[in-house]
């Protein structure tokens, strides 16, 4: 007689609840695995200056060793490989291909990515290519960075450099990683490269992050020759209310406004929300004609990347619209390494509204999973149960929405290996694969087994 496990069984029913030709991806970055940060030539980011700068990183750490995947990359595709996974994200690390960010191009640097996109080719994965996941050339930075409108113009062009070499084989191409993040945490409160506080330079350099991301967009298709899908990957924290007091949802419309509609909203209906700019107290970026136009071109997909929620109590006299006062801790909430409330209805709720009130062709889920203070004895296993159940609660969640109409069609979990997560070094680890950072060894956690059983399963009902 044979038994099925709880866990089994959920994935059989799960596996049966994906339409076909879903993607099963894991998502990477540049920076945060690569290391060979003085290697073949690749100028500096502004990653390896702030890391640098005291006080920034936790215990100073950085990007130089990471996971050493620039001299590991064949060992990482083997590693996909026994996940069974049908995509990867990664990203391309601009200073690799131009050093001081434009002029010169490096042919080291797309060597480097047309070997990892033919493996994975050669393997049966389908590569998705992200152009900017926050490793700017300093070079730029030193000429004010994403606050001056001409990085804009250096990214199309780098990004036209890329696709013109790898354009015939990629299969996904995400222009930009959380252009949020770049803007507010790097120039607003400053927690992240390059370190800026100064909300209004958050602002501005938000509006050419777009601009950048809008020009690329014909400079990437022109290259296409593989009917490869074009979008841009943002992050989303839903807000939800503490109660129902009146200021407490105009609080969070506030909020919404500036959490998960600010670089959505001229995306995909070509206007910043409504009083943005004065709810902030700030000024309009400076827009140019036709900015809007470019910005908002038609995107084939929206990469989503989701983590968590925010609950959000209202307050008098109103707050600013980056200081709505969030509810922290919930009572009976559970919460991961990174203090982030584990809520697996706020993906399935958030996909659900951008199908409704966004109308978006095609969404995948480019970024997903939790922190937890994994540990490895020296074995062969590393156990992580709550990193397996976050990963099953929100793969339920995805069917949730897909069950209401939300045209999901691929999720990458976040991520494929332990990293470098930013401010906080090397402290968290959000990988499905452990690295044991002394040695380089990876040993697959719990959650990633269980997630390569997914896929086994998922495939054999195709
Ligand atoms: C967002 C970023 O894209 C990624 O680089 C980061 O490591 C994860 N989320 C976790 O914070």
């Amino acid at each position: 007689m044979t038994t099925t496990s709880n866990s089994e069984q959920t994935q059989l029913s799960l596996a049966k609840l994906f339409p076909a030709n879903f993607l099963w991806g894991a998502a990477t970055a540049s920076y945060q695995i690569e290391g060979a940060t003085h290697e073949d030539g690749r100028g500096p980011s502004i990653w390896d200056t702030f890391a640098a700068t005291p006080g920034k990183v936790y215990q100073g750490h950085n990007g130089d060793v990471a996971d050493d995947h620039y001299h590991r990359v064949d060992d990482d595709i083997a590693l996909m490989t026994r996940l069974g996974l049908s995509a990867y994200r990664f990203s391309i690390a601009w200073p690799r291909i131009l050093p001081q960010g434009h002029g010169d191009v490096n042919p080291r640097g797309l060597d480097f990515y047309e070997r990892l996109v033919d493996t994975l080719l050669s393997k049966g994965i389908q590569p998705f290519a992200t152009l900017y996941h926050w490793d700017l050339p300093q070079a730029l930075e030193d000429k004010g960075g994403w606050r001056n409108r001409e990085t804009a113009y250096a990214f199309a062009e780098y990004a036209e450099i890329v696709a013109r070499r790898l354009g015939d084989r990629v299969a996904g191409w995400i222009t930009l990683n959380e252009p949020w993040c770049s803007a507010y945490l790097g120039y607003g409160n400053g927690v992240h490269a390059p370190g800026v506080q100064d909300r209004q330079s958050a602002l501005d350099a938000g509006h050419h992050l777009l601009l950048g991301h809008g020009l690329a967009l014909p400079r990437i298709r022109a290259h296409v020759t593989n009917g490869a899908q074009v979008g841009i990957t943002l992050n989303f924290t839903p807000g939800y209310p503490a109660d129902d007091r009146p200021e407490t949802l105009r609080d969070l419309a506030r909020y919404d406004a500036f959490s998960d509609r600010w670089l959505l909203d001229p995306i995909v209906r070509g206007s910043y929300p409504e009083d943005f700019f004065k709810n902030m107290a700030l000024q309009a970026p400076p827009i140019e004609d036709g900015d809007m136009e470019i910005i908002s071109a038609p995107i084939d997909f929206l990469g989503v990347n989701n983590y968590t929620r925010s609950v959000i109590r209202g307050t008098e006299p109103a707050p600013l619209a980056d200081a709505c006062q969030m509810v922290a801790p919930i009572p009976s909430a559970s919460y991961t390494e990174m203090g982030w409330e584990v809520y697996p209805n706020a993906l399935s709720e958030l996909l659900v509204r951008l199908h409704k009130e966004y109308a978006l062709p095609k969404l995948y889920v480019t970024e997903n999973g939790s922190a937890f203070r994994d540990q490895w004895g020296g074995g062969e296993h590393v156990h992580d149960p709550r990193r397996l159940s976050y990963l099953q609660e929100h793969l339920q969640g995805i069917v949730r929405a897909i069950e209401q109409g939300a045209p999901v069609q691929g999720y990458f979990t976040w991520s494929l290996l332990d990293n470098y997560e930013w401010a906080e070094g090397y402290s968290k680890r959000f990988g499905i694969i452990y690295v044991d950072y002394d040695s380089q060894r990876r040993i697959i956690k719990d959650s990633g087994l269980w997630y390569a059983d997914l896929i086994q399963k998922y495939k054999e009902e195709q």
